[in-house]
């Protein structure tokens, strides 16, 4: 029987592995993240299974070298906290390409009918019978447009949906995707045009912060921003100076650029030392969840399914079919 380190392990984690448990991979579950101060509690182990706010660079990489680790299997879509470059060669990277896409472009919408409907504060007002409609006027979806930057597995989902509210859909990406429900225009014309904005293309070099000021310049005035993809894709600063300014009307994040060091704990106690973070989520026209838009028992279930599967694959010297290389 093969030993997993499972790092940043949380309750609702083991529920879905133990219902796809098998005889031949033993999980040791641990709450801490995987960074260069844990990497030692793998030592003793034949595999590591992963997560998105894990930080697993050449340090990390090494050190599992060392004690004879061979494989990673990331338990999500995005491996862009992994080193490829360090692993390639030592330690096999595995990931989930696809896990109920429906999640995260459910919980786009979720954040657009939110903010536009202002739910938030409706729902804090009543919960105090303050029955006042002052400051909660919308919009309707209706002949909108939406423009959805990525059009992959999630980014079709989520033009479907938007298609059920009959809006205009736009699309840009480098790769286009025959499923796509919308027309695809240019990145300029995307900005130009679009009333919503919604990014569901992977973190890479090329697209780090590819909303910033130069960006946002181009916008519609009062556009929506909604990020359910990697933090890095938006410059903070500059999103903080367009709601400040009035140019983004509204933002809704489920990532942020610096959440590794926050996102999934509870600091509900203290004080928390991102200012950033602090003024972002102080705005009423701001939603941020805690990278929580692939949480549905199905995707939780699909996520375990294939992590396990990618592990016995490993283990068998099977072909890995969801092997990430350079
Ligand atoms: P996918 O690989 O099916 O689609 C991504 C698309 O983005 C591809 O068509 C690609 O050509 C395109 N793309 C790449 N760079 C681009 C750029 N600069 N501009 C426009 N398009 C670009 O990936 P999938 O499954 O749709 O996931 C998208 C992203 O969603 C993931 O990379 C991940 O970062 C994020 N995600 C977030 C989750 C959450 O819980 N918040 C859960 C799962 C994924």
């Amino acid at each position: 029987m093969k030993t997993i380190a499972f790092f940043d392990a949380k309750a609702y984690d083991k529920e879905s592995f133990s219902r796809f448990a098998n005889d031949e991979i033993n999980i040791r579950y641990f709450e801490n993240k995987l960074n260069a101060d844990t990497v030692s509690m793998a030592a003793c182990c034949d595999g590591v299974c992963a997560f998105v706010n894990d930080t697993i660079d050449k340090q990390v990489i090494d050190k599992l070298s060392e004690y004879g680790v061979g494989v990673i299997a990331m338990r999500c879509a995005g491996y862009n906290n992994v080193d490829l470059k360090a692993a390639a060669g030592r330690v096999k990277i595995l990931r989930v390409p696809a896990y109920s896409p429906y999640s995260v472009a459910e919980h786009a919408m979720g954040l657009i009918l939110t903010l536009n409907r202002k739910l938030h504060r409706a729902y804090i007002r009543t919960r105090d019978h303050n029955f006042s409609l002052e400051g909660l006027i919308g919009f309707d979806l209706r002949g909108k447009t939406v423009g959805i930057i990525g059009t992959g597995k999630i980014g079709r989902c989520f033009a479907d949906v938007c298609a059920g509210f009959g809006m205009n859909i736009l699309g840009f990406d480098p790769y286009e995707n025959k499923e796509f429900g919308g027309k695809y225009v240019s990145l300029d014309k995307l900005l130009a045009q679009s009333d919503i904005i919604s990014l569901h293309c992977p973190l890479t070099k090329e697209n780090h912060h590819l909303i910033s000021d130069k960006t946002i310049e181009k916008m519609k005035d009062g556009a929506y921003i909604i990020n359910t993809s990697r933090g890095q894709l938006i410059d903070t600063a500059a999103l903080i100076d367009g709601l400040k300014s009035g140019k983004i009307g509204a933002a809704g994040l489920d990532v942020y650029e610096e959440e590794t060091a926050l996102f999934f704990e509870d600091y509900s106690d203290e004080i928390i030392p991102d200012d950033t973070l602090s003024t972002i989520i102080s705005m009423p026209n701001v939603i941020v969840t805690s990278h929580q838009a692939f949480l549905t028992r199905e995707a939780l279930d699909g996520i375990a399914e294939t992590t396990l599967e990618n592990l016995s694959a490993y283990f068998n010297g099977e072909e890995l079919k969801n092997e990430v290389t350079i």
